[in-house]
C-alpha cells in the first residue's frame, strides 16, 4: 500500500490485533507518506510463528527484506518480535533501517547482541495487551532503543489505542527516519549519463596481456561481462585513448583478474598513471605466458576471439582457455564511483 517511493515498513501482522487494527494502522502509516507491506496472519488460522523452529524463519523474514528495492523498517508484534530481532542481527543494517517491536514476546534468555547499535529501535508496550516483561528485557538489551509505553495501566478503547499507537509510531519515523523526497535526476549531457552508469554496481577486475616486447601490461576495468557458455565467451570494452588499448587489440591472449576486497590498492595502481603497476604488484605468468595477479578472486585466461568498435572504446572479446576462483573471497564492488565493500564468504 501506498507509493513505490515513499519509505516503507513491513507489517508482520500478528493476531493479538485485529485485522482491522492492521488495515487501520497501514492507511494511516500510507497518509504518513510512508508504503506499506503488510504480511497477514490468515483469519481463523493460528498465529504463523515466527521462531527459527517454525515456518516461517528468521531466514525467511531476511528473503523477503531482501528482495525489497529499499530497506524497510521492520515492525513486529508479539512472539514475532524473536524472529524480527534475529534476521536484523549482525548485519541487520544492510537489510533494515530501523526495527519497531510492539508489546514483544521474547525470552529474556535471547540473543539479541547482534543488533547494531546504528539501528534505531522503537518498542511499544501498553498497546492492548502488552507484555512488559519483553520490552523491559528488550529496553536493557537494546541501549538504542526507545520504549513508549501507551496507555500506562489505562485500559483503552480500541480507536484510541489505534490513534495513540499510530502517533508514536510516526514520531517515530519522522525524527529517526524521515523521508527524503526522491530526487531523479533527467538528462542527455555527459555527467548524467556517467552518474546513472554508474548506478550499475559491478565488480572490479585488471586486464592483463603482453605487449610485442613481452612487457607485461594491465589496466582496471569494470567494463567485464560474461557473453556466452558455449562458446565460454567474455567481454571488455577498452578506451582507445588508454595507453594499452593498441597492446590488447593485437595481443593473441589476454587475460581478466576479478579482484577480491583486498585488492584495491592493485586497483587503484592499475588506474593511474606513472605507476609501477607490476613491480607494485604480486603476478605469475600464466597459460602462454601471460601475466596474470597472482591470489585474484578469479582469473579467466583468454585467446583473443574479436575486437569490435565501440565509439571511443574497443569491445575486446575472448574465448575462455582456462578460469579460476577461490571461492571464500570476497569481491571488490564499485558502485557511484566508489569502492565498495560486502561480505559474503
Ligand atoms: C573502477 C574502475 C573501472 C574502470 N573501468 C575501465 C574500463 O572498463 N575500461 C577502460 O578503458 N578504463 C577503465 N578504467 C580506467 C582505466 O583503468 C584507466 O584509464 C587506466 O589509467 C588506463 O591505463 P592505461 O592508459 O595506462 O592503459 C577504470 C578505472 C577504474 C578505477
Amino acid at each position: 500500500m501506498g507509493h513505490p517511493d515513499d519509505p516503507a515498513i513491513v507489517l508482520l501482522e500478528h493476531p493479538q490485533h485485529s485485522s482491522g487494527f492492521w488495515e487501520d494502522l497501514s492507511i494511516a502509516l500510507v497518509k504518513a507518506g510512508r508504503q506499506v507491506v503488510r504480511i497477514a496472519h490468515a483469519e481463523g488460522h493460528p498465529a504463523p510463528k515466527l521462531h527459527d523452529t517454525d515456518t516461517y524463519t528468521s531466514e525467511t523474514l531476511r528473503a523477503i527484506l531482501s528482495q525489497l528495492p529499499m530497506r524497510p523498517v521492520l515492525l513486529a508484534a508479539g512472539d514475532h518480535a524473536a524472529a524480527a530481532t534475529h534476521a536484523v542481527s549482525h548485519d541487520g543494517a544492510l537489510l533494515a533501517t530501523g526495527l519497531v517491536l510492539i508489546a514483544p514476546d521474547i525470552l529474556p534468555d535471547a540473543d539479541v547482541s547482534g543488533v547494531q547499535a546504528s539501528l534505531p529501535v522503537l518498542l511499544i508496550a501498553g498497546a492492548r495487551n502488552g507484555s512488559p516483561a519483553g520490552v523491559e528485557f528488550l529496553a536493557r538489551s537494546l541501549t538504542q532503543a526507545e520504549a513508549v509505553e501507551i496507555g500506562a495501566g489505562e485500559p483503552l478503547a480500541a480507536v484510541e489505542c489505534l490513534d495513540a499507537f499510530s502517533a508514536v509510531l510516526i514520531d517515530f519515523l519522522e525524527r529517526r527516519l524521515p523521508r527524503s523526497t526522491p530526487e531523479y535526476r533527467l538528462g542527455s549531457d555527459a555527467r548524467t549519463l556517467r552518474d546513472a552508469l554508474g548506478c550499475f554496481a559491478t565488480g572490479v577486475t585488471i586486464l592483463t596481456a603482453r605487449d610485442g616486447a613481452g612487457l607485461p601490461v594491465g589496466l582496471t576495468a569494470n567494463s567485464f561481462t560474461s557473453v556466452s557458455l558455449d562458446p565460454p565467451l567474455l567481454l571488455a570494452c577498452i578506451a582507445k585513448s588508454s595507453a594499452s588499448s593498441e597492446v590488447f587489440q593485437s595481443a593473441e591472449r589476454f587475460a581478466v583478474n576479478v579482484l577480491h576486497i583486498g585488492q584495491q590498492p592493485a586497483s587503484i595502481r592499475f588506474s593511474r598513471r606513472g605507476e609501477d603497476r607490476f613491480g607494485a604488484t604480486p603476478w605469475e605468468p600464466g597459460l602462454h605466458d601471460t601475466p596474470v595477479l597472482t591470489g585474484s578472486l578469479a582469473t579467466f585466461e583468454c585467446a583473443r576471439h574479436a575486437v569490435h568498435e565501440g565509439g571511443d572504446h574497443i569491445i575486446l572479446i575472448g574465448q575462455v582457455e582456462r578460469a579460476r576462483f577461490e571461492p571464500r573471497r570476497d569481491p571488490l564492488l564499485y558502485f557511484r564511483g566508489k569502492y565498495r565493500r560486502l561480505h559474503f564468504s
